[in-house]
């Protein structure tokens, strides 16, 4: 007999044969993407489907609608779609039931909907797996993909994946759920991709529901030659667990050749793939007394099946062991037994592919909280769909996922809420995600982490800090309040609270706290190269630090003081901005640390706050001290402060000086006309003058008396970046200062009011 080979069949065929009793349709999901809400829900005429929109299960997309020319040849749910101009990865999130089977589709027509003709190729992923490349380049239009899953969590998420130039599209998305015990290689051995699904007769027509309970389609295969279609019109019991439709099982192929075997043979794609079988049998003719029919099975001579009988007018499936196909074609053999009189015959088969789904999916008790984040802040991040961590090339963005356990599934580990709308206090669910940002800490483990408190770095507000090492890896900086600081149990709470609340790249982390009694301990990531007034001094040893380098740093810790002022809700006022509080990371980048006195103050119709006075001498503004009103200009005054350093590198307050504090100096200096004695001599000539100018104006401007007139730290960060850009557009050495007339002393500043030292 004649072998035969068929490549895919894929289920494109979308008439259906006559409508039989509307079935229950519980528990099936039914999308036709793209389709307006106006239009929705509807019934198919001729599956008797009730087909919604997709638009509340996806944010992002647009609709679209195939080209006038292709309504002929297609039918609804095809003619619309959703198309994505938008971000890397679009997914669906469907509500499933877990550990439960489903048959799981989708169909993509291009219909030229976009008029482009250019045939669109992507990726299609479950969850953080994928599932198939989709190649509408090479199809016939239109291609399906069909696949056996059981998804392991209440929430199904199927994504679509730019992989170029194209954009990704989806006409249908269809689930059907299926009993547990039926298909599969059976739990953690991976999904079956559906290859084919036929039944054997000699027409166009697709099986699918309502015949089909489960509305798996089944497409007529029927070979040119050597090949007889038997049918009956007797009905045949199909009550097993497959359900098989009884119209698929009332027709079957044996070989025209009664002494010829049947053989069936395919390719697999790719060839390295295993291949399940389900062969679904029923005798259809009635044999005399003195007839048989008892075939062999064979499938890639090793899956041997022998004496085979198919039952009269009764539905019988075999499945055979998982085959891998040499050079990926596969041939299955049915071969009439010696004492059969009849031919082999076969009604039905379903060849599947095993794909393995390798990825977990993120912790699912972050990713719970993770959405709740989302869904509360209403975030829009175009990439704030699918999983959070996985595949790590599609991580959300603001996300760190921590992927070292290789037995365990991801864990979201840092996120970096920076330049959002947040509001309100941290939720609760935030806490609950343990492995996120805080843990908590036993004194004990501080006592060891610090190796007994052995390494000092240095003396933050209200405490020591200590060196320490985090699980005897992870470098820590560890505060630990005095004993004696009556203040510091506040001020530690009030650390901890807003610590919890920012998160951003210009702010130092908090890593966990200890909180035992009289033992109260913060631990932040470590900053190994120091604070910026050690550099400045010099006591960090190593080369000057370069004009563009501080102007580096003053960009990036105004940017973290510009979070605290606009980016929390509500706002928040550091009140000790100084040097010694501007934290350098291995990189040198800057990190705004100590945030023990930190206030939020009110926006809108409240003014100020009155507040008792804190800070540092030289750092606090005069208007505050004065008047108690504190609002986020202070801060802005105690930045100013930090410019006048990073430009001059004297000492906010020598009291050898004709001026004793750094305002009145400059001022005093800008006066005289003796521009270049203000500047770090450190620094050569090897700077911008321009830059270095605009800065020391700006400086001025932050260190106004009145904090009306000062700028806020929006402008602050801009200014300093224009800075930079003179900086880096700098060629060769410098120009002389004295030369650059053109640019004026505008800046209007007193030495009248003078900060006092508490
Ligand atoms: C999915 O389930 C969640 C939680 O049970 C529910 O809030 C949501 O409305 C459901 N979505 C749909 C589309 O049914
Ligand atoms: C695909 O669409 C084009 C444009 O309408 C048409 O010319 C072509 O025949 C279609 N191909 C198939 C296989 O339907
Ligand atoms: C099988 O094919 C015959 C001939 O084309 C057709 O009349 C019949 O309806 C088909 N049966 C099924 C179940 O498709
Ligand atoms: C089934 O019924 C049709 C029409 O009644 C008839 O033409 C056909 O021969 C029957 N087929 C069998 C196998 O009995
Ligand atoms: C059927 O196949 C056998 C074995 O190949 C051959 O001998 C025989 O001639 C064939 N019969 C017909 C009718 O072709
Ligand atoms: C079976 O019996 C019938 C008569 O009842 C006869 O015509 C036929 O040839 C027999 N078939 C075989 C294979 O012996
Ligand atoms: C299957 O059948 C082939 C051919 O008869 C034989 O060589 C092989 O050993 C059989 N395999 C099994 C697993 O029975
Ligand atoms: C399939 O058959 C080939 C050749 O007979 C053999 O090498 C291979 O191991 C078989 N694979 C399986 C999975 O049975
Ligand atoms: C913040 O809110 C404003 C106004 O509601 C909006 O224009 C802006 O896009 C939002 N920013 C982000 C990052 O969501
Ligand atoms: C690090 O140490 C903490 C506390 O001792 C522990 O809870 C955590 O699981 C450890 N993490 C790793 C990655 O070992
Ligand atoms: C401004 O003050 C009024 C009166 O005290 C109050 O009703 C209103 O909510 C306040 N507006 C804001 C934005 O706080
Ligand atoms: C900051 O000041 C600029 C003007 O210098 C203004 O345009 C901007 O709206 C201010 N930003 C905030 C958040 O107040």
């Amino acid at each position: 007999m004649k072998s035969l080979l068929l490549t895919l069949v894929v289920i494109e065929v979308f008439c259906i044969v006559h409508l039989v009793q509307p079935q229950n349709q519980d528990g099936f999901i039914s999308l036709d993407c793209g389709l307006s809400v106006d239009e929705s829900p509807y019934i198919d005429p001729d599956s008797g489907l009730v087909f919604t929109s997709d638009s509340t299960l996806i944010q992002t997309g647009k609709s679209g609608r195939v080209d006038k020319a292709f309504d002929k040849e297609h039918i609804k749910p095809y003619l619309v779609m959703r198309y994505f101009p938008e971000g890397l990865r679009n997914c669906y999130t469907l509500n499933v039931t877990r550990d439960t089977t489903y048959f799981i589709g989708a169909m993509f027509l291009y219909g030229n909907y976009d008029g482009l003709n250019t045939y669109p190729n992507f990726d299609l992923y479950l969850g953080p797996n994928k599932w198939e490349s989709i190649d509408l380049d090479r199809e016939t239009n239109v291609t399906g993909v069909d696949m056996i899953h059981t998804p392991r969590s209440s929430s199904l998420e199927i994504c679509l994946v730019k992989t170029g130039e194209t954009l990704p599209i989806i006409s249908s998305i269809e689930i059907r759920p299926f009993r547990n015990d039926v298909y599969g290689p059976g739990p953690g051995f991976g999904s079956l991709s559906s290859n084919f699904r036929m039944f054997f007769n000699d027409s166009y027509r697709d099986i699918r529901y309502p015949h089909d309970i489960h509305d798996r389609i089944w497409a007529p295969y029927f070979p040119e030659y050597d090949w007889r279609i038997i049918n009956t019109n007797l009905s045949i019991s199909n009550t097993g667990v497959y359900d098989t439709p009884k119209l698929a099982l009332g027709t079957a192929a044996t070989p025209s050749n009664k002494s010829l075997p049947l053989e069936i043979s395919w390719y697999t794609t790719p060839p390295t793939v295993a291949v399940y079988l389900y062969l679904h049998f029923a005798e259809i003719q009635a044999l005399r007394a003195n007839e048989t029919r008892e075939f062999d099975i064979f499938f890639n001579g090793s899956s041997n099946i022998s004496a085979f009988s198919p039952p009269k007018l009764e539905q019988h499936t075999l499945t055979l062991p998982p085959v891998l196909c040499p050079g990926g074609i596969c041939t299955l053999r049915l071969v009439r037994t010696k004492k059969s009189t009849l031919p082999p015959l076969i009604n039905a088969m379903e060849g599947f592919n095993i794909i393995e789904f390798p990825s977990t999916e993120t912790n699912p008790s972050d990713v719970a909280a993770i959405k709740n984040i989302k869904d509360t802040y209403r975030l829009t991040q175009i990439s704030w769909q699918g999983d959070p961590c996985i595949p790590p090339d599609y991580t959300w963005d603001h996300l760190e996922c921590d992927y070292k356990e290789k037995s365990s599934p991801p864990r979201v580990v840092i996120l970096d809420l920076s330049n959002n709308n947040l509001t309100g206090e941290v939720p609760k669910y935030l806490a609950k995600m343990k492995s996120l940002l805080v843990i908590r800490f036993t004194y004990a483990e501080v006592t060891s982490m610090t190796n007994n408190f052995q390494r000092v770095l240095g003396e933050g507000g209200f405490g020591v800090v200590y060196h320490g090492l985090l699980n005897g890896t992870e470098e820590v900086a560890i505060k630990l309040l005095s004993h004696s600081s009556a203040q510091g149990y506040k001020q530690f709470k009030a650390e901890v609270e807003l610590l919890l609340r920012v998160h951003h790249i210009n702010l130092v982390n908090l890593v966990g706290y200890c909180d035992e009694g009289d033992n109260l301990g913060l631990l932040y990531e470590y900053m190994p190269n120091g604070d910026l007034k050690q550099h400045l001094s010099g006591k960090r040893g190593g080369s000057v630090m370069s004009w563009k380098t501080r102007l580096i740093i003053a960009v990036d810790s105004a940017q973290g003081l510009e979070y605290l002022h606009t980016g929390c809700k509500p706002a928040m006022v550091h009140r000790d901005v100084k040097s010694s509080n501007i934290l350098l990371d291995e990189n040198f980048q800057a990190k705004l640390a100590d945030f023990g006195l930190s206030r939020s103050f009110p926006t809108a119709n409240e003014t100020y706050v009155s507040t008792v006075v804190a800070g540092t001498p030289g750092y606090l503004d005069p208007e505050y001290y004065q008047t108690n009103w504190l609002t986020e200009k202070s801060d802005v005054y105690s930045f100013g402060i930090v410019l006048l350093e990073v430009i001059s590198n004297r000492p906010i307050i020598a009291h050898a000086r004709e001026k004793t504090h750094i305002v009145e100096w400059i001022g005093f200096m800008l006066q005289k006309g003796d521009v270049r004695n203000i500047i770090d001599p450190n620094l050569g000539q090897d700077y911008d003058s321009g830059s270095v100018w605009k800065a020391l104006e700006l400086a001025m401007s932050c260190v106004n008396p009145s904090s009306a007139r000062r700028p806020n730290m929006s402008r602050v960060v801009n200014d300093l970046k224009d800075c930079l850009t003179y900086e880096n557009s700098r060629k060769g050495g410098s120009v002389d200062l004295d030369s650059k007339g053109s640019i004026e002393v505008s800046m209007n500043f007193g030495t009248e009011v003078i900060p006092k030292a508490r």
